[in-house]
């Protein structure tokens, strides 16, 4: 029984040392000193031995079990370390190496411009609204004097839903919103995308956007409108840049007048940007029309105000020199890294 002990412990050791992996030294467990192991197998024969032999076999089953279990014990650790061994090799990160450089990204020079307008605005006082892109006739044309049979409604072809609920020609609607949900003081701008179905052209897409503004309160005048028009243009454009203003006529406007700027290319010269003329058509405006103001339930005798519209493509394009309104729709990045 000595010699088969001795026999199972030297067999135990050297398996154990070359099992591969941590279900291998378990499975040596098992067959050496499992339930059904060798180890037991011997054991249960100690009854056949004499009783001066029992403690001195006994002693020595014990002394090899010890010794397998620490082998078992030295191999699992002897894995484990290999194992986060190989790991910390495979996955070894090389923190010298130089780092890559995320893409940074940037405002699209259409919001930068509008960034800068809203600002320039809410320095002024104003508050900014949006509303609906879809609108009603109602809001979009009749409200402001322009009746169904009104020529000018032609130049605002658009796209309708039904005969009464339409893509908005104008932001113009929102002046109408505005007075209707509040009372004066008003002092709003709200810029927001507008409709109209016209071909694609270096001028024109049927996507487009507005700047509507709004200021209604006792004893508002035409004065008022220009220094405030005045002051939005050379905030944007430089002190340098002079405003003209020449009578137009829009229905919900008494008396209209369109906003020219001197060209920022030329400073007034005459040159390609402004067809020789020296100035730029920048915005439509007007003092709003007692009628307007009337149909939303504002005392036109004691109330008074003036409006404006500008395209924010247009206003955008002149900020940058930008020749075609297509090259801001079309997210080339190759043109919009400039900005
Ligand atoms: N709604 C006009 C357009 O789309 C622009 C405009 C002109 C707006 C005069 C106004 C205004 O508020 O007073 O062409």
């Amino acid at each position: 029984m000595r010699q088969a002990l001795e026999g199972i412990r030297k067999n135990a050791d050297a398996l154990i040392a070359a099992a591969q992996n941590a279900a291998a030294v378990d499975e040596l467990r098992v067959r050496f000193l499992g339930k059904k192991g060798e180890l037991t197998a011997i054991l249960k024969q100690m009854g056949k031995l004499t009783a001066e032999e029992r403690p001195v076999i006994g002693a020595l089953a014990n002394e090899v079990r010890e010794a397998i279990t620490e082998d078992i014990v030295r191999r699992t650790a002897e894995l484990e370390a290999a194992t986060l061994a190989a790991r910390l090799e495979a996955e070894r990160i090389d923190v010298t190496l130089p780092g890559r450089q995320p893409a940074r990204g940037r405002r699209h020079p259409f919001e930068q411009v509008l960034g800068e307008l809203k600002e320039i605005f809410l320095g002024m006082g104003f508050d900014i609204v949006s509303g609906p892109e879809v609108e009603l006739d109602h809001y979009n044309f009749e409200m402001l004097n322009m009746p169904k049979s009104h020529p000018a409604r032609d130049t605002q072809d658009t796209f309708y839903f039904t005969e009464n609920m339409l893509l908005r020609t104008q932001t113009s609607p929102m002046q109408i919103r505005t007075m209707e949900a509040q009372k004066p003081p008003i002092r709003i701008i709200c810029p927001g995308r507008v409709y109209r179905s016209d071909a694609v052209d270096a001028t024109h897409s049927p996507i487009f956007h507005q700047c509507e503004g709004l200021v209604v309160d006792r004893g508002v005048t035409f004065g008022d409108l220009k220094g405030t028009l005045e002051m939005f243009i050379k905030k944007l454009y430089g002190e340098d840049t002079r405003v003209r203003f020449r009578p137009h006529h829009f229905p919900y406007t008494e008396p209209s007048a369109e906003m020219d700027m001197s060209c920022f290319k030329c400073g007034g010269k005459g040159c390609s940007m402004c067809k020789g003329e020296g100035w730029i058509e920048i915005l439509g405006c007007g003092m709003v029309h007692p009628k307007v103001l009337e149909n939303c339930g504002i005392d036109s005798e004691v109330y008074s105000g003036f409006a404006f519209g500008v395209g924010l493509e247009r206003i955008a394009m002149m900020r940058y020199g930008i020749d075609d309104m297509r090259l801001l729709y079309e997210n080339d990045l190759r043109f919009l890294k400039q900005f």
